[in-house]
Formats: structure tokens, sequence, C-alpha cells
């Protein structure tokens, strides 16, 4: 018995290994820490439990069944992360530089499939070269196993993905299916067609850096999430995103206890400017209506003029989408469309509520946005507020013009609550703009039309730009001191806490894509 327990020890011993040490050493030079080592960070200690560290490679072709590895490439398992289930991968680079042979992708598609009955986030740590050379079209076929398994685990469990390394050509596209993304800074990079590629056809030259790497995606393409300075702070980031989510699609996220206290914030009265054409931060007003410290920004380079991102509020698990009047007035364009649609359908896939603030002056005009479909891009965004059935309340602080008013929300189109700020202006389009059109007659036959055009002004703001007219048809629920929006909010949620709705029935909607 001795011998066989050597013996296992000794496989052990090679599968922690990896590629040999030296691989290990350059790793480490890069900057980069090793699979098992990332894994050592993430789970919660000694709750690691690894499937399938004894596979090897079945490839035979440039010599291949002389190089084999136990595990191959990829250390697969579950564990837990503050004591709650997660089935993990993590790509190992020693071996073949973590590329993907078909045993790679077949334990990467187990824990997929163990996640999925069991009810559990999967998170994939990506590090890798890609399919595996030496294997062609098996190895192609392994990906595309693991694309329809995160195809049909979408919308079932949480998915996240960390990039700590390269991810090249289709290999992009299980990241990009997952929900969350996240990248490390100068070490990883993602992108279809390397530099050299692009040089050929193109003819321009770049570095994968610029092409590919995390400040790039997560200001110019909305690719990843978050752009982390190290793996550790990826890792950091994952255990906290994690905190918000529940389990699966039948659970409600876990709520921390809370205590009720004095819930009025008077700084709320006096934070929008006394000029209503002047910008102020929506994050100011988020951070003294949230629970104090618990907001997590989802893309928060990307898209500024919307911000997306989770908190909490009376302990409890929401999702929050704001207009940000400090980035291009808070307009409405096809990035922060796109970017508001994919945060609001997660949350309502995992029932986590949402919460909107508005102070939208409407769509961002131009050619530019016409040509690049604001039209069909615009459309994400009401679609995906239409269909989310997930408690859903607005807080309208300032402006609410034109579609953007139906689109951020509105009780139209199925919110539970609108609440305005009395600064809220609810109209078809800004006073100024509109007295021009509807009034064109007066101004210019008018002896000053200027003073004329300033008068007609005054009467549409003092007529739509204020919320009371809204208020008397219903579509906002209460107007409300700012001060007393966090205790409105805790009551409201509270009172929405078992809402259901039941969508008609139906294969599944086509949101335009
Ligand atoms: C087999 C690979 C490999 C791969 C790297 N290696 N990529 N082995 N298949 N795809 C091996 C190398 O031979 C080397 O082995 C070790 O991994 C480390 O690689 P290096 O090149 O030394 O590392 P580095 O300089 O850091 O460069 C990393 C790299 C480069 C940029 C990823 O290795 C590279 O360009 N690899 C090929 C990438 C690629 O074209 N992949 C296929 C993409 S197409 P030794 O023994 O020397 O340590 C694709 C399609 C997916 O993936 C389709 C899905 C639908």
């Amino acid at each position: 018995m001795n011998k066989k327990l050597d013996a296992l020890k000794q496989k052990q011993e090679e599968a922690v290994l990896g590629g040999g040490q030296s691989r290990i050493d350059s790793q480490h030079k890069k900057g980069k820490l090793t699979a098992r080592e990332r894994l050592h960070f993430l789970m919660d200690e000694g709750s690691f439990q690894e499937i399938g560290m004894l596979v090897a490679h079945r490839s035979t072709d440039f010599g291949m069944e002389k190089e084999k590895y136990p595990g191959d490439g990829v250390v697969t398992g579950y564990g837990t992360i503050n004591s709650r289930l997660v089935y993990v991968f993590s790509q190992d680079f020693t071996v073949f530089g973590g590329s993907l042979s078909e045993t790679h992708a077949e334990k990467i598609c187990k824990i997929m499939e163990l996640a999925m009955k069991n009810g559990a986030p999967v998170i994939g740590l990506n590090d890798s070269g890609g399919a595996r050379i030496q294997e062609g079209v098996v190895s192609l076929g392994g990906y595309a196993d693991i694309f329809y398994r995160n195809t049909m685990a979408s919308g079932v469990v949480p998915q996240i993905s960390a990039v700590m390394g390269p991810c090249a050509g289709g290999a992009v596209y299980s990241p990009a299916i997952t929900d969350f993304i996240l990248m490390v800074e100068h070490t990883s990079y993602m992108f279809v067609t390397g530099p050299n590629v692009v040089k050929t056809v193109t003819h321009e030259i770049v570095t994968s850096e610029e092409l590919g790497g995390a400040t790039t995606h997560a200001t110019k393409s909305g690719v990843t999430h978050f752009a982390c300075a190290n793996e550790i702070e990826a890792i950091q980031h994952i255990k906290k995103l994690l905190s918000y989510m529940p389990q699966n699609c039948e659970e409600k996220a876990p709520a921390i206890a809370y205590e009720s206290a004095v819930e009025l914030r008077p700084k709320l009265n006096t934070i929008l400017p006394e000029n209503n054409l002047q910008p102020y931060d929506m994050r100011d007003v988020i951070s003294e209506v949230i629970d104090e410290g618990s907001f997590l920004e989802v893309h928060k380079d990307f898209a500024e003029n919307i911000v997306v991102g989770f908190a909490r509020l009376a302990g409890r698990s929401i999702g929050i989408v704001a207009n940000q009047p400090a980035f291009l007035a808070g307009v409405l364009d096809i990035n922060s469309s796109t970017k508001g649609a994919r945060f609001i359908r997660f949350c309502d896939s995992f029932n986590i509520p949402l919460l909107v603030f508005e102070d939208v002056p409407g769509f961002l005009p131009g050619t530019d946005q016409e040509w690049n479909a604001i039209i069909t891009n615009g459309a994400k965004l009401l679609y995906a507020f239409c269909e989310a059935t997930v408690p859903r309340i607005t807080v309208i602080t300032r402006k609410a013009y034109g579609g953007a008013y139906d689109v951020m929300n509105s009780k139209h189109i199925g919110a539970d609550m609108n609440y305005a700020w009395p600064s809220a202006e609810i109209a078809v389009m800004g006073a100024k703009g509109a007295a021009e059109i509807i009034f064109k007659r007066e101004i210019n036959s008018a002896a000053d039309p200027e003073a004329k055009w300033k008068e007609m002004e005054q009467l549409y703001s003092d007529t739509f730009a204020n919320p009371y007219r809204a208020a008397e048809r219903g579509f906002i629920d209460e107007v409300i001191e700012p001060a007393e929006t966090r205790s409105k909010l805790i009551r409201a949620f509270k009172m929405l806490e078992n809402k259901v709705v039941n969508l008609p029935r139906k294969k599944h909607g086509n949101i335009p894509l």
C-alpha cells in the first residue's frame, strides 16, 4: 500500500509542478501568478477540491505522446468564497501556454455542468495561448463545447471571467458570453486578431496593449467591466462582485443584517446646483442614498454618461442605473444604452432589484449616432427595462426629457414606483427649444422677438418644467423632499419584496441586437 500511496503522491506533485519550475519562474518574471497561486488567493482557505487533477491529453501528433502533464494545463474544481459554493477553472500557462486541448476543454465543461446542476457560480481564470495548435480541430471543437455551455448557463448561474494573460482569437468569446469580465493592466490582453494580422491586413501598427489591453477594453470598447492594477486586485474584485449576487436564478442575493437608523439625508436637499444647466456628479447622490461605502461601480470608465453598479440599501443588494450629468450632460447615446441594457438584464436574470436615478436631457443628436444605429441601440435599453420583472424604482432628480423620460424606467414601461424631487422637469423637451417651436409665430411677429422668446420660455417652463403635471396624472407616485429619498426607497423596496410578474408565454423575446 505504501508504494501505491507514494505513486499517488508523486503524480500529485507532478500536477502541482505544472510545466516545471523554469516555466513557473518565467510566469513570475512576467508579473503573473500561477494557476494554483491564483486559486489560493481566490478560495476560502482549505476549501478547494480539485477535479481531474490527473487528466492528460490524448494527442499523438508531433511527438505529443511523449510530453504529457497531469492536469493538462487547467486546474478545475469547486470550493467556497466567503463560505458560498463556487465552481472554478484556472488555466495553467506553464503547460503548453495554457492552450486548450480536447481534454482541457472537457475538464472545463465538466465543472460548468456541475455548476448548472447544483446552482452555483462559475469563475474562470483565463491565461491561455488559445487552441492547442498540435491538436487541430478537436481543440476548436473543445472551445465550441465551452461556448455552448456558457450560453446554456447564461441567466442560470452567474459566470465571471478574469483574463490574466493572453486571450486571443475565438477564445475571447467564452469570456464575452459570461456576465462579467475583469482584466489585469499590462499582463492581459484580448483580441480577435493580434497586432501582426492587423498590420498585414490594415497596415496599422499597434501594440498588444493598445489593441486589446485592460485600459483599452475598459475605456474604448467596453469589453471588460473592470481593469485591475494587478492580479490580487482582480481576485478581490471577484469576491466583492459575488457578494452582491445570488447563487443562481432561483435565489435572492444574500442580505446583510441591517438595523434601521436615522434615514434622513439632509445633504441631498442642497446637492443640486442652483442653475439647472450646471453639472453635478450623480455618484454623490448615489452615495448619500445607499448604505455607506456599498457602491461597486461596473464599467466605470466606459460610457461615463451613465453610471451602473451594485449597492446595498438597508443591507439588501440592488442594481443602480443612473444618468450622469457630469459627463455629456447625462445624455443617452449608443454606448450608454448598451451598457445600461446589459447591466439591467444581469440584475433581472438574478433577482436583483433596480434603482434608477434620472437626469437626462434626451438622446445625443448627430450623424455619428444615427449612422451607427442609436435607434437600434437605444431600443436595447428600452427593451431591457420593459422586460425586467424585478422590483423597479425611479427617482427623477432633474431633467426627464423626451423619449428618454419613457426609456429611463418610467411607470409606463413597468416601473413599480416613480419618485420625483421638486427640482424635476418632466417635459417633451427643454423650455427654450420648445418655446421656439410652438410660439414661432408670436416670437417672429413681436416688436422685441428676443424678449418674447424669453417670456414664452418662462411660460413653458412654468407649465411643464416641474413634476406636478406628471404627479397629477399619477405618472409620478410622489414628489418627495430629497432628504427623504433613502427612507422612501427602503420602504418601497420592502413593499415590493415579494413582487411576482409573469411575462407572456414565449420561447424568448427578440431584443434588438
Ligand atoms: C500549443 C502553445 C500555444 C498553443 C503557446 N504555446 N501557445 N502550445 N498551442 N496555442 C506554448 C509555446 O510553444 C511555449 O512552449 C509555451 O506555450 C509558452 O509560449 P511562449 O510563446 O514562449 O510564451 P510568450 O512569449 O509569453 O507568448 C505567449 C503567446 C504565444 C503570445 C500566447 O505563445 C503565441 O502567440 N501563441 C500562439 C497563439 C495562437 O495563435 N493561438 C491559436 C489562436 S487561434 P514551450 O515548450 O516553449 O514552453 C485560437 C482559435 C480559438 O485560439 C478558436 C475558438 C473558436
